[in-house]
């Protein structure tokens, strides 16, 4: 029996709530399946936090984390407390102190989900986005000078290393190398307009295309790739962006596969030199909040992914309950048109686990 340790960060608003289901789905798989185990450590992190101690996380937060296996997340953010504090002084922080340089975002429509654009179905909306995730144009290095002076000045810097560019680009090869897909890699730049930094970014690419030249690749502009999405949504298999782009476009990603209650992501450290993190797409959601109304699906598939990436299987029984859920049509949230709480479609997704484990 091997016991993973778990560093559970529920953070703000329906975070907490949707967390509660992720664990119960957690360890109702690990029953089932009897041979693993989760040992889980709240930390009371986030934006309340931060309102008692002036802090996001511990001074030594980052010790805390680095002895557990991975780390899940449910979401931070709240209205009193600027988004740019919140989001740096605990997410960038992990994903940067622990060298999560892959946040790896599946945007895949299962039968029954939603879908908002007209003619395409699950057959055409299964693709994956390696969005670069420690530096690029959230390195966080820039300045104010003259703060609210007529002459005043901000200065946002992108930071692109030849070092992390090319682990990135192989990354995604690799991906696309080992993805029951298309065997194809799509290049999102902007390096017309970017004339240094996304050149650069497309110059390592193509030089990282010369080691897998039996992956199909492709470079367009992340303009043009919004376009495309709505379009011709089949046309992708992997796509590989900076954290900017990588950021805008999985959340128009999200939508594409019946909405944020769907979106999940995996901050990774390929290497296991640090824990990887694992949380939804989506926010605190503060107008969902105290409700019990928040789609805790996201979540759960934020945990199998974990679990992906933990036991190097594919947890697919959890996307199939989760299918089975959809088709059925009844145990749904609001935002999906039914009138399940968030703690009932978590007791459901179990129920169809304990059939299909
Ligand atoms: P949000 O993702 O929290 O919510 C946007 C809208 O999407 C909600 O009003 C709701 O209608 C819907 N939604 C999101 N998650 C849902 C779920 N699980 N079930 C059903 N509906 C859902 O984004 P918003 O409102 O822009 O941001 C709220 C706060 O969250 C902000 O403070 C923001 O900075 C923070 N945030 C944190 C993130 C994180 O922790 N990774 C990511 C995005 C936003
Ligand atoms: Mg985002």
């Amino acid at each position: 029996m091997k016991t993973y340790k778990i560093a559970v960060i529920p953070g703000d608003g329906i975070g907490g709530e949707v967390m509660t289901e992720g664990i119960k789905v957690l360890d109702c798989y690990a029953s089932l399946k009897g041979n693993i185990k989760f040992a889980y450590e709240t930390f009371p992190w986030g934006c309340e936090y931060y309102l008692k101690t002036g802090k996001m996380m511990d001074d030594d937060g980052l010790e805390k984390l680095k002895k557990f296996d991975a780390i899940l997340l449910g979401a931070v953010g709240f209205p009193n407390v600027p988004d740019h504090i919140s989001l740096h002084g605990l997410l960038i922080n992990i994903r940067q102190s622990f060298n999560q340089y892959i946040n790896l975002r599946p945007v895949k429509l299962l039968p029954g989900a939603p879908c908002p654009l007209k003619g395409k179905g699950p057959q055409d909306i299964d693709f994956v986005v390696v969005r670069e995730n420690v530096e690029g144009e959230y390195s966080g290095v820039g300045g104010i000078r003259f703060p609210d002076k007529p002459e005043e000045i901000a200065l946002q810097t992108s930071v692109f290393t030849r070092k992390n560019t090319e682990k990135v680009m192989e990354y995604a090869f690799q991906l696309a190398e080992e993805r029951n897909g298309k065997r194809k890699l799509t290049n999102v730049t902007k390096s017309n307009a970017l004339n240094y930094s996304m050149v650069f970014w497309d110059k390592i690419f193509n030089e990282t295309a010369l080691k897998h030249q039996d992956i199909q690749t492709e470079t367009i502009h992340v303009d043009a790739i919004t376009m495309y999405f709505i379009q011709k949504p089949e046309a992708y298999d992997v796509l590989v962006a900076s954290n900017l782009f990588g950021d805008i476009i999985t959340d128009l990603g999200a939508a594409l596969q019946g909405g944020l209650g769907f979106a999940a992501s995996g901050n990774l450290n390929p290497e296991g030199e640090y824990p990887s993190m694992f949380e939804p797409v989506h926010g605190s959601a503060p107008v969902l909040a105290g409700k019990g109304v928040a789609n805790p699906i996201a979540m759960v598939w934020t945990v199998k992914m974990m679990l992906d990436f933990l036991l190097k299987v594919e947890a697919d029984e959890i996307i199939t309950a989760v299918t089975q859920l959809l088709q059925e049509g009844e145990s749904l949230t609001p935002d999906l048109g039914g009138t399940a709480t968030t703690q009932e479609v978590g007791d459901a997704i179990c129920g169809k686990l304990a059939k299909l484990i």
